[in-house]
């Protein structure tokens, strides 16, 4: 079937058949305010995704879900053919495997890091892959010179500014070299020299083929990075542009 003749309001063309990431009538409320709403999406692998809406839509709550830290209360996620519920994830080998393979960039920092030092954030999910020790510092090594952080390694991340925290917590995401990159609301916090060089480089990994998504209210980083786009809710971004909406 093309997809090029999608149903009105599905302006999106398929840019590849490579389906990575499958939400299929997926439903999810906290206690019992109902967020996600019989979400169907489909995200191919490579593709850069940007999801915008009002604050409150449910973009984050939709990248917890694909990120399987919250589970359907109906309908279903597949990641890579596979499903992604309460009872897969409590396989360890199989949680594991998700989270190595889809870094989450929480948007707040600081909830996201919880070690001792800044070094030990960031080996933190190459250990966790069970990497070689020296693969491991090669890689907090290169992170922290990517994101300028050498100087911050043995700080306690609770000990620093918001901005730093920020690049700590990208710096554990690309440590993990993820297939898939989550990022809630990235820019957020930042330097404009910081800011301009997280554009940039979220533009070199989806050149390199790595799936981004994107949550953000920045029009320019949309603009930058998006293939498509998913409106969360009542927005409507731009209506010429690639893109699905959910929960109307
Ligand atoms: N842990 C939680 N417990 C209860 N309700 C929550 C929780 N987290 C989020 N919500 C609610 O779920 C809804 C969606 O929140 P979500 O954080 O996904 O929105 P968002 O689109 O990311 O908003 P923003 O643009 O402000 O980041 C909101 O009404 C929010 O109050
Ligand atoms: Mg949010």
């Amino acid at each position: 079937m093309s997809h090029d003749h999608d149903e009105p309001g599905l302006h999106r063309k398929r840019s590849n058949d490579r389906t990575l990431i499958r939400l299929e009538d997926y439903c999810f409320a906290y206690e019992d305010q109902p967020v996600l709403r019989h979400v169907d999406l489909e995200i191919g692998a490579g593709e850069a995704v940007v999801l915008m809406g009002d604050n409150g839509s449910g973009k984050s709550t939709l990248l917890r879900a694909i990120c399987g830290l919250v589970f359907p209360a109906r309908g279903r996620y597949l990641f890579d053919g596979q499903v992604v519920d309460e009872r897969s994830m409590r396989d360890q080998r199989f949680a594991k495997r998700l989270h190595a393979r889809i870094g989450f960039l929480f948007q707040d920092a600081s909830a996201q890091l919880f070690c001792s030092s800044v070094a030990d954030e960031i080996a933190f999910g190459p250990r966790q892959m069970g990497l070689a020790a020296h693969e491991v510092e090669r890689r907090v090594d290169d992170a922290c010179a990517l994101l300028d952080i050498v100087h911050l390694r043995h700080r306690a991340p609770y000990t620093l500014s918001g901005g730093e925290q920020r690049r700590v917590a990208i710096a554990s995401v690309l440590s993990m070299n993820p297939d898939v990159y989550c990022f809630d609301e990235p820019l957020s916090g930042l330097d404009a020299r910081t800011r301009s060089w997280l554009v940039g480089f979220l533009g070199q990994l989806k050149a390199a083929g790595k799936t981004l998504l994107v949550a953000t209210h920045d029009q320019s980083l949309a603009d930058e990075v998006a293939d498509w786009f998913v409106y969360v809710g009542e927005t409507h971004g731009y209506p010429d542009r690639p893109h699905v909406h959910i929960n109307m």
